[in-house]
């Protein structure tokens, strides 16, 4: 299965799916398995993979250089800046130590792990800066909600990527302002936490649903994700049966009537939530 791209401001195309690592590389010993899991993802025809200079402290971005060593062309990496390394100095260090754990020239798309205490101008001129130097292809947010977003874009001059959020069926106060807002302006939604961190991969009303399809309810999780337009979704596992479960939801359809069961299980936002976060 081949999975599907949406367009960035810049030009580029980013695949809709693709694989989380948070959680990994906190662990030499586990270090092997992981990057084995990454490895598996890679062949199942996975290409993007989404990181931090957070996750495992850099351990995370060292685990995706083993696995993607050799093999890098065609791929699309996804890491972030810590808010407090988010300097028009700071930003630049930090994507100096991503590219050299990660043993890549560049990457994809570099995002602002949350908003911190250093002025959006500042860490946009890094990007800037990261940009024209090759050192990063595009940029984008993460954990912004709407106010935070617009007065980002206004500065930036709507080169934002993407804001990467956590969206599931059991977190979809964005559907209320965030994500209209979102497509209004082309950009594509990165939705982390998929299974809404593990319990949405074992939910009743989702296996009534998934037991219609001969899937699973982490595939219909993801399914549900997917069908959306300008949607990416980025499931996390360290395990290789499930990757290969995860991958299947490019193959599950949802109906109306699945749609339908789905909203009266987890109903749609009435009013403004307040942005939920891992
Ligand atoms: N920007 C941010 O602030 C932010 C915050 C959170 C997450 N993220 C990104 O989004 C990615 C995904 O989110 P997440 O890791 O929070 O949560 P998630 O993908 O919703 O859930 C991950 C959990 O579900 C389990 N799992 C995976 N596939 C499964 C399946 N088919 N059946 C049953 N269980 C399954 C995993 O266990 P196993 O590994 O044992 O399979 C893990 O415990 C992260 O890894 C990270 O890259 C970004």
């Amino acid at each position: 299965m081949t999975i599907p791209t949406v367009s960035l401001p810049s030009g580029a195309r980013m695949p809709t799916f693709g694989i989380g690592t948070w959680r990994m590389g906190e662990e030499r010993r586990r270090r092997k398995e992981e990057t084995d899991a990454i490895r598996h993802a890679l062949d199942l025809g996975f290409t993007l993979i989404d990181t931090a200079e957070m996750y495992g402290e850099g351990g995370a971005e060292e685990a995706i250089a083993d696995a993607i060593a050799r093999r890098r062309d065609g791929l699309f990496i996804v890491s972030k800046v810590y808010p407090h390394n988010a300097s028009r100095q700071g930003a630049i260090a930090a994507c100096e130590r991503s590219l050299a754990r990660l043993r890549i020239e560049r990457i994809d798309l570099y995002l602002l792990h949350w908003m911190g205490g250093v002025p959006f101008e500042e860490t946009i001129a890094a990007f800037r800066k990261l940009r024209d130097d090759g050192k990063i292809a595009d940029w984008g947010v993460s954990n912004f909600d709407l106010d935070d977003l617009q007065s980002w874009y206004d500065k930036d001059g709507g080169r934002c990527a993407t804001n990467q959020v956590m969206y599931n069926l059991a977190r979809r106060g964005v559907e209320f302002d965030l994500l209209p807002w979102m497509r209004q302006h082309n950009m594509p939604l990165m939705a982390y936490s998929p299974f809404d961190r593990g319990p949405l991969a074992r939910n009743t009303a989702l296996k009534t649903v998934a037991d219609r399809h001969g899937a699973t309810p982490a595939q219909v999780a993801l399914a549900w994700l997917l069908r959306q337009p300008g949607m990416i979704a980025i499931p996390k596992s360290a395990d290789k049966q499930r990757l290969t479960e995860n991958f299947g939801a490019l193959q599950v359809k949802l109906t109306d009537a699945d749609l339908a069961d789905l909203d009266r299980a987890f109903p749609p936002p009435r009013g403004k939530r307040s942005l939920a976060m891992a």
